[in-house]
């Protein structure tokens, strides 16, 4: 039955700020379930970062969830909790037959597109279907101040009157991208409200390195299994590593960048990066080397990975290129096999939120009711998608949070008693 039908009383005024991924969502849901809903959006545009995503595709779920994928400082049992708030099934469900927006797995990726390949209509369709349900979206309403006034909320806009509301949903994003319009509102809002908050970082960010040997190879692309650790902090992934003229970048490249990130900010000089080429193990790499000793180290490599990349790694591995297998004594091999197994990438920073796609850091999970997305200490306060102290991996992960928790902030917001 449709929520509003079995409605008594007057309904509740709630403002969702940020019309992005969650805030869209929020305020469909909020409508639905009876409130009258007002979206504030800072920049003349709706759902920005919808529009950039999957390369103009928007890769709007994964085809499955692993939930030990996200990253959160916060508790994983809380995190879990919201993660089965809303089943992939059931988002799944909702874009198909409520938004009409059919979706399709991309072969060998487990990621799902719309089928239009198209993220224009993942954003109007939201946007229609909030409308539709009585939303009402003001843009180029760029949110200032909220303060807290008589068990209601006063929302201070810029260049325009104050509002207030029963409920205030904070969806504002992170800081990645700030030409997108997320500035890190949500979370200096948070602290000046005494929400706890765990530092921020970039997140699925591009690696920097100057070492020309390795930034020599830009263009290539290969699958690898990369791992990036430092003092506290380890990632693992699978998957293509793509060299640029200023680093690392790439689906794997990206998934473990956080680690480094998050090093960076923290002034810890011990973290790196490793990887092994193409994820074969020592057996395979051993018979690569060991079995055909009449031809070079350098031809036998090539068989398996790009020319370029050959000279490079014999150049860190300081093997000379000429010699042939049966010269080589069992130190080189050793040598390159530790470089073929255990590459050591050089690296210096990362392109920060500028190239970052997302925040990690953000509201701690224990500052909020799990099942409502409501602030503990301030009820009628809600934050849901990159506000909060949770990012996923590259492959869908990163909208199926901002979805799930956008639609508990809307519902809660909307049924309050
Ligand atoms: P989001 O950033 O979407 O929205 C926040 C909104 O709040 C913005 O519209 C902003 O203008 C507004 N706002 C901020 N401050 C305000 C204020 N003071 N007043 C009013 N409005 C304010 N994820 C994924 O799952 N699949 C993918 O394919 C991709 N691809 C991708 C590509 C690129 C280039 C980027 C940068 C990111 C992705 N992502 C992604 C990540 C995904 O886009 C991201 O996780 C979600 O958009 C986060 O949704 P939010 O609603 O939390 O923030």
């Amino acid at each position: 039955m449709d929520p509003r039908l079995s409605q008594t009383s007057s309904p509740r005024k709630v403002v969702v700020i940020g019309a992005g991924a969650a805030g869209l969502v929020a305020a469909d849901f909020s409508a639905r379930y009876g409130a009258e809903v007002l979206l504030l959006e800072g920049t003349k545009h709706v759902g920005k970062k919808i529009l950039i995503s999957g390369g103009g595709r928007c890769n709007i779920l994964p085809a499955e969830l692993d939930e030990s994928r996200f990253v959160t400082d916060s508790s994983r049992n809380t995190l879990n909790r919201i993660l089965r708030s809303w089943p992939l099934t059931e988002q799944i469900r909702y874009f198909e037959h409520e938004l009409g927006v059919r979706l399709v797995e991309e072969a060998g990726t487990g990621k799902l597109f719309p089928a239009s390949q198209r993220a224009r209509d993942v954003r109007d369709a939201l946007l229609q279907h909030a409308e539709r349900g009585g939303v009402r979206l003001c843009t180029d309403c760029l949110v200032t101040e909220i303060r807290s006034v008589n068990d209601a909320w006063r929302i201070e806009i810029r260049d325009a009157p104050a509002i207030h509301a029963d409920a205030v949903i904070i969806a504002t994003g992170g800081l990645s991208i700030p030409t997108t319009g997320s500035d890190g509102f949500g979370f200096r809002f948070a602290e000046s409200f005494g929400i706890a908050t765990a530092p921020r970082y970039p997140a699925l960010v591009p690696v920097t390195s100057s070492d020309t040997r390795f930034t020599s190879l830009a263009g290539i692309s290969i699958d690898v299994r990369i791992s990036a650790s430092s003092t506290r902090h380890s990632a693992e992934a699978r998957g293509a590593l793509l060299f640029t003229h200023r680093g690392y970048s790439g689906p794997a490249v990206l998934d473990v960048s956080h680690v480094l990130a998050r090093a960076t900010t923290e002034g810890d000089a011990n973290a790196r990066l490793r990887v092994s080429w193409l994820s074969h193990d020592e057996l395979f790499w051993m018979d690569t080397l060991w079995h055909d000793s009449r031809g070079t180290a350098a031809g036998a490599l090539r068989r398996e990975l790009p020319e370029r990349l050959v000279s490079t790694l014999m150049d860190v591995a300081n093997v000379d290129a000429s010699r042939t297998l049966a010269q080589l004594r069992r130190e080189e091999k050793r040598r390159l096999l530790d470089v073929l197994l255990r590459c050591a990438l050089p690296w210096t920073g990362d392109e920060g939120y500028r190239k970052a796609e997302v925040t990690g850091g953000g509201v701690l999970l224990s500052e909020i009711q799990h099942g409502s997305m409501e602030c503990k200490a301030h009820p009628g306060l809600y934050f849901c998608g990159e506000t909060l102290d949770v990012f996923g991996p590259i492959g869908g992960y990163n909208f199926f949070w901002a979805w799930a928790t956008g639609r508990a902030a809307g519902i809660s917001a909307a049924t309050k008693e």
